[in-house]
This record gives structure tokens, sequence and C-alpha cells, in this order.
């Protein structure tokens, strides 16, 4: 039993410390690995590949020879990007395990061609580079006869299989469940969280609702609610858990070698924004190619929202939901100051080399006492008491977003 005071704290429910350590975090990367890894075609290629025959699947397995330092270059390229917490996929619907399942079953990453346990050597990656370890873990199950024929049993299995993951690795973030919307059934939340009380009490409960049913919350246990590739919204400023939105970089979780249709980094910042402005955490995918190393396109991708959030002096951490409301922008508030983020701000020049020279005004609901550009320490010009002028970057650069830090009077 967990006990947390609220001081302050009358009718509003409160949040217990854990959550709110996890809010500060702001940004996580997600990663999918798996034996799909090695097809490249998605992590569902087991399901929605008709001519995929389970025990050529299966053999995959022989052929996971994962790189000795993935773990290590994943943890760098994650801090690079900015991101405080990773989500490993430690089991995904196919069943297989990324980590040592103790003998429940031989369908795992020591059993395969690798023969190391993928999720210690993550866990070590994660301590050691000062990131916290999360893990995703499926409730579904495409390959084991009883999720369907002997749920009992299959939910035994579940449970032996998040108690070893409670019990082997430490103190772990937490647990980002998947899949539960399979079926409409008798979970036994009760016991699989109950589980994760007893041995990783301050651990993160996810439980994805998936694409439907954006930020529902459901059983008390659960400390976050979730926001599969949707805008996160504000459920209310007092509420006790926190929100996560995740967000794929393309069109698949899973490693899909053909799949070029990419978002541009100025839209994944643009979530983490708008994830921030609602007190959610953006949780970003890469899909891991089978040698456990992340795709070129993918790390660029990484390391540019890293470079923004650092030219823009890391206020995504700390800035939250703002009151205060502006047009052309959003504004998130650290309690002192404001910071309206700007989005298409355009790049000075002329006629010749840019189309976008229109002088944009941001207007505030408040007065404006001072204000600086983010980025550059430069004054902002005022248009009135409550209204900016939007300063084009300089030619030659352009950070797609401009944030002004504002103090009202
Ligand atoms: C969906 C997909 C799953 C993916 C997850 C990530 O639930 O079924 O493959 O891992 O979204 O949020």
């Amino acid at each position: 039993m967990i006990l947390f005071v609220c001081k302050g704290a009358k009718e509003k429910m409160c949040k217990k410390t854990y959550v709110e350590e996890f809010e500060q975090r702001g940004f996580g990367l997600f990663v999918h690995f798996g034996l799909y890894s090695i097809v490249g075609k998605g992590e569902w290629y087991y399901r929605l590949n008709k001519n995929c025959d389970p025990v050529a699947y299966r053999n995959l397995m022989s052929k996971f020879v994962v790189k000795r330092d993935w773990a290590t270059r994943l943890v760098a390229i994650a801090k690079k990007a900015g991101c405080k917490y990773i989500t490993l996929t430690a089991r995904h619907h196919d069943g297989y395990s990324l980590y040592d399942t103790c003998g429940l079953n031989d369908y795992d990453a020591p059993h395969s061609a690798c023969g190391r346990d993928l999720v210690a050597e993550f866990v070590d990656a994660c301590n050691k580079g000062g990131v916290a370890p999360f893990f995703y873990h499926t409730w579904l199950d495409w390959c084991n006869a009883d999720y369907t024929q002997n749920f009992p049993k299959y939910i035994d299995y579940l449970n032996k299989s998040i108690e070893i993951l409670c019990t082997k690795y430490g103190k772990i973030g937490g647990f980002w469940f998947d899949g539960a919307w399979d079926q409409s059934t008798d979970w036994h939340e009760d016991e699989i969280y109950g589980t994760i009380r007893k041995y990783q009490p301050h651990a993160i409960i996810v439980n994805n609702t998936g694409l439907s049913e954006l930020g529902k919350t459901g059983h008390p246990q659960i400390d976050c609610v979730t926001f599969e590739r949707g805008n996160p919204f504000l459920v209310s400023d007092s509420r006790s858990v926190a929100g996560e939105m995740c967000q794929v970089l393309n069109d698949h979780w899973g490693y899909a070698a053909t799949d070029i249709d990419y978002k541009p980094v100025s839209e994944f910042i643009g979530n983490l924004v708008e994830c921030r402005a609602c007190n959610c955490n953006l949780l970003l995918n890469t899909g891991l190619k089978g040698d456990g190393t992340v795709r070129d396109i993918d790390k660029c991708i990484l390391t540019e929202i890293g470079k923004w959030i650092r030219a823009n002096k890391n206020f995504v951490y700390i800035a939250r939901h703002s009151a205060v409301t502006a047009d052309n922008a959003t504004v998130l508030t650290d309690g002192t100051y404001l910071y309206a983020v700007v989005r298409n701000v355009p790049v000075s020049g002329d006629e010749n080399v840019n189309r976008r020279l229109a002088r944009t005004l941001v207007t505030l609901d408040g007065k404006i006492k001072r204000a600086t550009w983010l980025d550059n320490g430069e004054a902002v010009e005022l248009a009135a008491p409550n209204a900016f002028v939007v300063k084009p970057f300089d030619y030659g650069t352009s950070g797609a977003l401009r944030v002004a830090k504002i103090k009202l009077k």
C-alpha cells in the first residue's frame, strides 16, 4: 500500500510524487524491437502478412544477431534527442520476449542467436546513461495457444512474466501495457498491478487505450492515460494521473525498411510543445533494425529535435499548461514566465528566395512587461501592450518554431 500526503489539497485529487517526476521527464523514446525487426516490414508482420509461416517466423530466432553495444548506442541517441526515459518492447504481440523468461518458455532472446538477455543490457545501459528504463509489455499473444484456449493459464503466465521484469532488473521507471483492447474480458488487473506494486511501488503503470479511446482513464492503479497518435488534451488541471502521447516517425512502430513516409522534424517538435501545454509527455518511437541499430534517418530526426530543445534552453521540461492563451501561438508557463511558441516562422530574405514574408502578430490575453526570443535572447518587438511581432529567422537559419519568453505585467 502506498501512502502519500497532499499538502494543501482539499478537494483536488492529488498527484503522487513519482507521477510528478514522470511528468517532469517530459519526453521519452519508444523503442520497438523484436524478431519482426529482422524482416523489416513492421511489428504486425506476423499477423498481417498472409504468407507468414509461423514456423519460419519462429526460426527468425536463429537470425537474431544483435550487436554487443546496441543498448549503449541507443541510450546515447536518446540522450542526444533530449529523451529522459526509454520504453522498450520487452514483449510484443508475437509473444517473443527480449528478456530471459526463466523457463516459462524458450521463445526469448537468450534462446536466440544473440544468446543474451537484451532487457538486462538495456536496463544496464539506461542506468549508466541516467535515463529511466520503462518496459512495454503486451497483454495479448498471437503465438501462445493458451491465450485463446486456456485464459486462466495464460493470465498466470502473463503475471509470472511481469513478476520476472519486476524482480530481476532493479528499479524500473514503469510498465507500458498494450493489447488489452484485443478483447473485452477480465484481465485480472488487480492481480497484475498488484504484482507491480508489491515489487516496484513507484513504477508508472500505463495501459494503452488505443487509437479509439484517447485519454480514457481506467483502473485506479493506472498512473498515466494514453493518446496514441492523437493530440493530447488537458483532462483537468487537478487530475491525479499523467498523460502521454505516443507518436511514430513514419507509418510503422516496428522497423519497416521501405517506409519513407516520415513527417517533418518540426511536426514532432510541435507534438512535444502541444503535449507539454496539456501537461502530457511525448513518447516518440523508433523501430530498431534486426541488429539493434537505429535507422540513419531516425537518428537524424531525433538529433535535430534534441538540438531544438537545447537551442530553446530546455524549456520543454519545465513548462506546463498556461491559463493565458494567444492567437497564433501555443502558450506554456513555468509559473514565472510564459513561453509563447509560434509555428511556421518564416526565414528572412526577399521575394526571390522566400514567399512567407507576411508580418505576423501574436496577441495574448495579458499585458506584456518584457519579452525576449528564447533562442538568442534578443528583445521581442511589441506591437501593442498585449501583442508582439513574430521575428523571422535570419536568412540561412530556421528553427521552424520560435519561442518568445514573456513576463506579464
Ligand atoms: C498499437 C499496435 C502496436 C504498437 C502500439 C504502440 O497498439 O498494435 O503494434 O506497439 O500501438 O502504441
